[in-house]
């Protein structure tokens, strides 16, 4: 897909603006950065590499393509964006941190398309560059592998950063988000994915609450979003297993019990919180 430019974007070296010349981006000190054959531009700069190869790997994000592309996490896809949609409009970027393979920001997209209202600046980014083979291909988009750490972006920027079962660097955000801009965070809730713990791990851990409001920002709407999914065969649940962190923390029966169960429905069980920034 062709890539978009935003003029927004900022070298992620010295920070400087960056012109694209239809096949790459460069600051004026001459650093550049090509487009891949899938759209999307590498701006991960060696210092914010904390490995070789940063983020999700091609078979968890292999996995988690098929497990959403085949519809499992439908309602939470359009729970965002039904609460995003009065938000969005063609003056606005909005900013998907941490965006994986692309769902959620191709979702909101279609909805948007889908209310005849005009399409924001979309940008999206990911520390994994496995992640943005797949996202790139989705729609013509602002798509970069980046890190959280070092936004690309210019200061006061965004409209609109959308952090979904990331890993949040709210200094960052503050930063690229204008004042009053909008963080969308999307984080699992108590009962998320239970039946899956359950046979993983012999007791079950207390899941980690849904942090507080962070500083330099105010709550402005949460919901919370529960429901079961169709029986899930062999197939999706070990897709299921290898997008989540519990692929790493499962011991080895714990695997071996996972990938006897032949079907298998689970809960999900997600708080979307919207915040302000002061
Ligand atoms: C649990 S996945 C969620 C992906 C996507 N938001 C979704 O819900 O489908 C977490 C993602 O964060 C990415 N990630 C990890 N550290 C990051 C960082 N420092 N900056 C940006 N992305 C990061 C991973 O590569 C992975 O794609």
């Amino acid at each position: 897909m062709p890539f978009r430019h935003h003029p927004a974007l900022r070298c992620p070296l010295d920070g400087l603006p960056m012109e694209w010349d239809s096949h790459s981006l460069r600051c004026p000190n001459k650093h550049s950065f090509d487009r891949a054959r899938q759209g999307y531009c590498n701006l991960l700069s060696a210092q914010d590499k904390r490995s070789k190869d940063p983020g999700d790997s091609q078979p968890m994000i292999a996995a988690r393509h098929r497990f959403l592309e085949a519809g499992h996490y439908y309602p939470v896809a359009e729970g965002i964006a039904q609460l995003l949609l009065p938000y969005v409009d063609s003056s606005r970027l909005v900013v998907d941190a941490g965006c994986g393979e692309g769902y959620y920001l191709n979702h909101l997209r279609d909805c948007v398309q889908a209310a005849g209202l005009s399409e924001p600046g979309i940008l999206g980014f990911d520390i994994s560059k496995w992640a943005l083979q797949v996202a790139a291909r989705r729609f013509p988009g602002t798509w970069l592998v980046a890190s959280n750490r070092n936004i690309p972006l210019e200061d006061a920027s965004a409209d609109l950063v959308m952090d979904m079962f990331g890993f949040p660097d709210f200094p960052s955000f503050s930063r690229v988000l204008k004042s009053s801009g909008l963080l969308l965070r999307v984080q699992t809730g108590h009962e998320h994915l239970r039946e899956l713990r359950e046979l993983i791990y012999p007791q079950l851990k207390a899941q980690r609450p849904a942090s507080d409001i962070p500083k330099g920002f105010t709550l402005r709407e949460r919901a919370a979003l529960t429901f079961k999914t169709a029986d899930l065969d062999q197939e999706v649940i070990a897709d299921l297993l290898l997008m989540t962190p519990h692929f790493f923390r499962a011991s080895a029966e714990g695997r071996a019990r996972v990938a006897a169960v032949s079907s298998l429905a689970v809960t999900v069980d997600v708080s979307l919180t919207l915040l302000q920034r002061d």
